[in-house]
């Protein structure tokens, strides 16, 4: 992975003023919507709109589109225009298995990737053989409203009933060296609970936090960007770790190759952080 992805913020496809905003938005990716954020009646006029402001260019942030799901109306159209327009990557939803991918990822132009919604049971059971299936998949976006819903779970604070679900894909996501991002957090103008569950999805292991309004990007950065007590310790490790041979001590507690290892990729994620704001 060459770049941050804390904040992928969702843009609803059809809203030409907020697409036009989001250059302004300090956030790491963007996700162009076509599928829930745009009705049907819109649906056309925001594929349109899209794919040609992608086309413009949106800076060092990602840009990927989201198409509708496979067996809708719009899923072809939506995935030829797409390709078409080349953006960093196409965001398949409701993916159930690795085949949907495997069909698509030879169709792919330029440095497009593919991207997978993980937000039916079948998929969140098929995680390990999504992760696996094609070159061309970047990473996964958790779907944690769709799950609820499937599940007939419900929404707690401490997302119980959905931790199974978020734990099996990152797993899946880090055996085969995927980006994952964690789902949205709904109540968007509840800043203490949203910093909860970005701090919640990065103690599990997420590399960021899909948003859907503009007030949530702050705290996502600053959640799922390493702080300057860790890169200090980070720096710390790897100069003991230089000095001894072996195992070292830093602040009474013993550092070895895997403590290195991960200060290494703290720093370096500091690194794409500060070259996506210069
Ligand atoms: N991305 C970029 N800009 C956004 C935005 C988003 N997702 N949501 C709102 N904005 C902009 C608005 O255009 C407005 O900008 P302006 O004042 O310069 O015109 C500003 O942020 C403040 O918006 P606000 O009035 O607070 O919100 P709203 O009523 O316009 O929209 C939502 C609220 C929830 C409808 C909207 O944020 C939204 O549609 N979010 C995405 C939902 C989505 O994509 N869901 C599917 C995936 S879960
Ligand atoms: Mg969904």
């Amino acid at each position: 992975m060459s770049h941050p992805y804390r904040s992928v913020l969702y843009l609803p496809g059809a809203r030409e003023r907020v697409l036009e905003k989001a250059r302004t938005l300090p956030a790491d990716a963007l996700i162009f919507d076509l599928e829930d954020a745009v009705a049907p009646e819109d649906k056309l006029a925001a594929r349109g709109l899209v794919c040609e402001m992608v086309q413009r260019g949106y800076g060092a942030r990602k840009r990927l589109i989201r198409v509708n799901g496979l067996g809708t109306d719009w899923f072809e159209d939506d995935l030829a225009a797409a390709i078409a327009a080349e953006p960093d990557g196409i965001l398949l939803p409701k993916v159930n298995g690795p085949k949907e991918l495997q069909a698509i990822a030879p169709h792919l132009r330029g440095e497009t990737r593919l991207w997978a919604m993980m937000e039916t049971p079948l998929g969140i059971l098929n995680a390990r053989e999504i992760a696996a299936s094609t070159p061309k998949l970047a990473g996964f976006v958790m779907g944690t409203n769709d799950l609820v819903k499937e599940l007939f779970a419900r929404h707690t604070p401490n997302r119980a009933p959905v931790m199974t679900a978020l734990s099996l894909c990152l797993l899946a996501a880090r055996a085969h060296g995927l980006v994952c991002v964690d789902g949205v957090y709904n109540a968007f103008k509840d800043e203490d609970g949203l910093r909860a569950e970005c701090r919640q999805g990065l103690e599990l292991g997420f590399d960021g936090k899909t948003l859907i309004h503009p007030a949530q990007i702050e705290v996502a950065n600053e959640v799922f960007a390493p702080d300057e007590a860790e890169l200090a310790l980070a720096r710390r490790y790897i100069e003991a770790f230089d000095k001894a041979s072996g195992v070292a001590v830093v602040d009474g507690k013993i550092v070895e190759n895997l403590h290195v290892e991960n200060a290494v990729r703290l720093l370096k994620k500091a690194d794409m952080i500060a070259k996506m704001n210069s």
